[in-house]
């Protein structure tokens, strides 16, 4: 599949299988994560991982009731780390780089990055 073929095909997804993630795939997303192109390379940001029902439940709320979230069975959320962001652009980085500061509902238990929780 060439590029062009690869962006005609992809779409969001709101409907979910109840199959777990499979954890060799989400290696491999983590790993691709990692390797996108970011501000200074500074890759100022966390994924959290969570399977729980309950912080999916809540993520869902936080986006303003889009219950197919939790209806996901594992989750990523990333979140902006305006103090990395800083460490190169200062205020302007801090103040730019928090668009995705989404972790307020998440339980500690469940938002350490990288984290993968049980179900
Ligand atoms: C910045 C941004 C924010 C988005 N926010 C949401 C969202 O909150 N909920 C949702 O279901 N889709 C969201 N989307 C997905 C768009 O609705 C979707 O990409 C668009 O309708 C085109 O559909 P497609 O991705 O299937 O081509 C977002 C997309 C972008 C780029």
């Amino acid at each position: 599949m060439d590029w062009f073929e690869l962006v005609a095909s992809r779409h969001s997804v709101r409907v979910f299988q109840k199959t777990p993630v499979d954890r060799e795939k989400l290696q491999r997303i983590l790993e691709a994560c990692n390797q996108a192109p970011s501000a200074g390379n500074l890759q100022a940001f966390e994924v959290y991982i969570t399977e729980a029902v309950s912080v999916r439940r809540a993520l869902a709320r936080a986006a303003w009731g889009q219950d197919f979230i939790a209806s996901a069975p594992l989750v990523l959320v990333f979140c902006s780390d305006p103090d990395r962001s800083a460490t190169r652009y200062r205020d302007r980085g801090r103040k730019t780089g928090n668009a995705l500061a989404l972790a307020g509902p998440l339980s500690d238990r469940d938002t350490r990055p990288g984290r993968i929780s049980p179900a």
